[in-house]
């Protein structure tokens, strides 16, 4: 197959949802549908139980089982599908967010009686600021849910996003009878079970009809005056304002009795993009280019306590990635090779020789990875849009140990490229300052420092209100400003300077006060930085 064919085959997409609408339900019911699992109830156990948030076993089992499941690959209708697994609990955020950076569409899954919820802005917010493809699931229609024209006025005054159903429910909770396909014609008719696919078709050839009569009666002028009603209010579909993350089209269903989930990943296989051009700090990197490129968008460290091992995942942009070929680490500026890269087939780890644009690879790695990372043949280039969030927690880390000194330093360094939070560092006497996206990863940092460095810590809470990067053109200014203001300066990683701001009141008195200077909410900005 040339090089072209290997992209048009894949499709790389995540699920995300506020947790509970149903995310791990409908990535379960995909395997199925893919063959990948054979059983509901593989994934089930992916998700940290949301009470719980100090159950460390939970979180354990998370870890480990994550890693098999952060990238599911399956083929349906002659695809090639790459699911990339966000974590469900909001105090992951940042993981989700940074995993979006590597797929080409998202589905988004919505509670029909809950409609849209905090974390789905949030999530959505995250896909906008690339114009990510996103098509909508409304799931749980088995529920008494909301009326399905304020639930599509609700995603477009919430998501601020346009959106076209491509399906229509008929009746919704109890009286649920099926979804009407409005493109096909065709009745999908609704028997709840959650073990077999329930797909009783019916061909109509229109809605005049009388087997509309015959098969959802009483509903069927209610369907007749909603489908006109749509046809008036809505434009036909757009598929190029889909692509261009402009227009989201709408399905209904129910996951958890298998309902509307294959006319959903048809779709989600006929219309979803397949690998498109990449943004970098020099170019676009368009994936029919015969180079290879590709970037870390998450690591994982320490899978197995008894060796120090880590494994990036790298999703690759252009060009074929072949095993045991040298390629250029752009940061490192150092030349790479890797004997055993896995890939996710079937949710088992297998050793693969080559891969494609659109598919994701675990690299194992002795701690040469970062997230954010670039592999190329040996052009100097970086993939923009992972960034690094300001965090918005923040406590100070206190060594519990002195004799385990060196331990906590290495642990908590190495978990910090994770990703999982930030490490900030004040001068004088070294303080580590960690900042995070949501509290539960402080219990886990920890947890992990015990248990993976035998490093004791406990943290003591900081009145923090945002960390942000900054930058100025002139450097004496940039100088004078860290000397002006020292006790609330830090160093992130990679030594750039990070202010501290301890009420948003401040962080606008100072933005007043020093105009020159650049305040960054997202580490982007180093990129630019590399590129100069
Ligand atoms: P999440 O990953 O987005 O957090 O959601 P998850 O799939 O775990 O689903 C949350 C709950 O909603 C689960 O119930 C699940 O069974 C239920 N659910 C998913 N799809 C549907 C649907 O179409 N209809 C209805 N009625 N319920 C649905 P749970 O009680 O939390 O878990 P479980 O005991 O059922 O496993």
């Amino acid at each position: 197959m040339s090089l072209q064919e290997e992209i048009q085959k894949r499709k790389t997409f995540a699920i995300i949802s506020h947790p509970d609408a149903g995310k791990t339900t409908l990535t379960e019911k995909f395997l199925l549908f893919g063959g990948a699992i054979q059983t509901a109830g593989a994934v089930k156990s992916n998700k940290i139980k949301k009470s719980a948030t100090s159950d460390f076993m939970d979180i354990e089992r998370q870890r480990g089982i994550s890693v098999a499941t952060s990238v599911m690959t399956f083929e349906f209708n002659n695809k090639i599908i790459n699911l990339l697994d966000t974590p469900g609990h909001k105090d992951f955020a940042e993981d989700t967010y940074r995993t979006l950076t590597a797929v080409d569409s998202v589905i988004l899954v919505i509670d029909c009686v809950k409609g849209v919820e905090a974390q789905t802005e949030k999530l959505m917010e995250v896909c906008r600021m690339r114009d990510t493809p996103v098509i909508i699931f409304i799931n749980k229609m088995d529920r008494e849910g909301r009326n399905p024209f304020d639930l599509l006025d609700e995603l477009e005054a919430k998501l601020n996003i346009k959106v076209r159903p491509l399906s229509w429910p008929i009746s919704i909770g109890q009286t649920f009878k099926g979804v009407y396909n409005l493109y096909e014609k065709s009745l999908n008719l609704f028997h709840p079970s959650q073990q077999k696919v329930t797909d009783e078709i019916v061909s109509i050839n229109s809605l005049d009809d009388e087997l509309l009569d015959e098969h959802i009666s009483p509903f069927a002028n209610q369907l007749r005056e909603d489908v006109h009603l749509i046809e008036g209010v809505y434009d036909a579909f757009d598929h190029k304002a889909y692509l261009e993350g402009k227009l989201a089209p709408v399905f209904f269903g129910s996951a958890v009795n298998n309902f509307g989930v294959r006319e959903l990943l048809s779709a989600f296989t006929s219309i979803a993009p397949a690998p498109i051009e990449r943004p970098t700090d020099l170019r676009e990197v368009l994936p029919e280019e015969k180079n290879f490129s590709g970037f870390v968008f998450k690591i994982h460290a320490n899978l197995d306590p008894r060796h120090r091992d880590r494994i990036a995942f790298l999703r690759i942009c252009s060009g074929k990635f072949e095993r045991n070929k040298f390629y250029q680490h752009v940061r490192l500026q150092k030349q790479l090779r890797f004997s055993s890269p896995a890939s996710f087939m079937a949710s088992a780890k297998n050793i693969i020789d080559e891969a494609y644009p659109g598919d994701v690879i675990g690299l194992y790695d002795s701690g040469n990875f970062k997230i954010g990372d670039t592999l190329t043949e040996g052009e100097n280039l970086h993939f923009k849009g992972i960034p690094s969030f300001s965090p918005e927690i923040f406590k100070e880390l206190v060594n519990n140990d002195p004799m385990k000194t060196k331990q906590l330093d290495k642990g908590i360094h190495q978990l910090t490229d994770e990703g999982v939070a930030q490490l900030f560092t004040q001068q004088p006497g070294n303080r580590k300052i960690v900042g995070v996206v949501g509290e539960l990863q402080f219990e886990v940092i920890q947890y992990r420092l015990q248990n993976e460095y035998g490093a004791a810590c406990s943290w003591r809470p900081l009145q923090l209100h945002k960390a942000c990067w900054v930058t100025c053109d002139d450097k004496k200014e940039l100088q004078e400003f860290v000397r002006l203001r020292a006790t609330q300066i830090c160093l992130d990683k990679d030594g750039h300077f990070v202010y501290m701001a301890e009420t948003n009141y401040m962080l606008n008195t100072m933005m007043q006060n020093h105009p020159k200077i650049k305040f960054h909410f997202t580490s982007e900005f180093k990129k630019d930085l590399v590129a100069i």
